[in-house]
């Protein structure tokens, strides 16, 4: 029997409420697959600091690099707020063990289940179909470039300015690009077969970069997968006016970081996206919504997200397409049949169809 060994990152708030049942829907998979999981759990978040004095302790580490995948739940909460900058926060951990992971490519799926069409701002016929995924590059970029902040005599005094002045650098080496374009490229044959890539050539010198090594890719390595370019300013408004004709848009972190909110907006319902963050190791899988500290504990929090990241990670880390599939089709049967929590509930839902975190994750096995 095949067994894969997955790293478990309850984390905070909701964080061991919904990964139990993400827990339970791979057990169902392994049961009808003939496939053995075994999990260790492990800490990060605010967890690891009560526990262990740090947001990401070494031995979270060691467990996550010696398993096949890791499943995340969420991280944070207002118990370790703090503005002190010698405290250690919960985030550390996340932005940690994505960095020593290697996880250079964050994929965010949005797709709209038919029965939650509805809780879209968007009309019913510009979200019918929506099914794309953002493939954002995670670790060049305007956020890890060169910054600085200075005085200068050029500008100070004048509306009595004193002379503030701060730079930030975007750069990417081709290797990064390279990297990245592969990730989007296999995605796209996993899905609908076309890339939209998104960039701003028109300006940016790494935005002509960036296109030149897309297609140079493109055309010796994956000729099979259509590819499009798009300038980022079109890409947003391209996104809410006819977001059904995307399949995947690849992009460099900052106008990922700003795309996959927006799109993420499309289906209106924070508690059903999944994401997944990939290197060329171990890749980690997590809801896209945080650890809900005002439900905590309740028994009432959304688990879908974390169950669709769930079937991320047997798409694209064990290559279980069917298995990924079964667990997409039980999630829209679920709703189809008006199964809902608190979150997702409509005003016509009736009380007898609101169920919480336990029960819902029993209807998707
Ligand atoms: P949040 O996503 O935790 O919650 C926003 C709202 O959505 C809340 O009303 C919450 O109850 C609701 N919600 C979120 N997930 C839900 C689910 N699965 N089922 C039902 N309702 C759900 O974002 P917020 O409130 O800004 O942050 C709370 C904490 O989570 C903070 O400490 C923040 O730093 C952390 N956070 C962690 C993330 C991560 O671990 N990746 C991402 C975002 C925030
Ligand atoms: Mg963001």
């Amino acid at each position: 029997m095949k067994t894969y060994n997955i790293c478990l990152l309850p984390g905070d708030g909701i964080g061991p409420e919904i990964i139990a049942e993400g827990v339970k829907v791979l057990d169902a998979v392994g049961r009808k697959y003939d496939v053995a999981f075994n999990y260790t759990e492990a800490l990060l978040g605010g967890i690891a600091i009560d526990e262990t004095g740090t947001a990401l302790p070494q031995e979270t580490l060691d467990v996550a690099k010696a398993s096949d995948a890791v499943l995340l739940a969420a991280v944070g909460g207002p118990k370790w707020d703090t503005t002190d900058p010698n405290q250690p926060r919960p985030e550390q951990g996340l932005l940690g063990i994505r960095k020593e992971l290697g996880l250079y490519t964050n994929l965010r799926p949005v797709a709209i289940f038919n029965a939650l069409a509805s809780a879209s701002t968007l009309k019913p016929e510009i979200i019918d179909g929506v099914d794309l995924m953002i493939v954002r590059e995670l670790t060049g970029g305007l956020y890890f470039g060169m910054r600085e902040r200075f005085y200068d005599e050029e500008g100070a005094g004048v509306n009595g300015a004193n002379g503030q002045r701060a730079y930030d650098t975007l750069e990417y080496r081709e290797y990064e690009i390279d990297r990245i374009a592969r990730q989007a490229f296999e995605a796209a044959r996993k899905r609908r077969g076309k890339v939209t890539s998104v960039d701003k050539a028109n300006v940016l010198e790494t935005s002509r970069l960036w296109r030149e090594i897309v297609h140079a890719i493109h055309d010796a390595e994956y000729p099979d997968v259509e590819l499009e370019d798009l300038l980022v300013d079109n890409t947003a408004m391209q996104l809410i006016n006819r977001p059904a004709d995307f399949d995947v848009v690849v992009t460099e972190n900052m106008f990922g970081d700003i795309l996959s909110d927006e799109a993420a907006q499309i289906t209106g319902s924070l508690g059903m996206l999944a994401s997944a963050s990939l290197g060329d190791g171990v890749a980690l899988y997590e809801p896209s919504h945080g650890s809900a500290p005002d439900i905590a504990g309740l028994g009432v929090a959304n688990p879908l997200a974390q169950i669709l990241s769930v079937e991320m990670m047997l798409r694209y880390s064990f290559d279980m397409g069917a298995a990924a599939d079964d667990i997409h089709r039980a999630v829209t049967a679920v709703l189809d049949e008006g199964w809902r929590t608190g979150d997702i509930k409509g005003p016509d839902t009736p009380a007898d169809k609101v169920v919480g975190t336990v029960k819902m994750g029993d209807l998707v096995c």
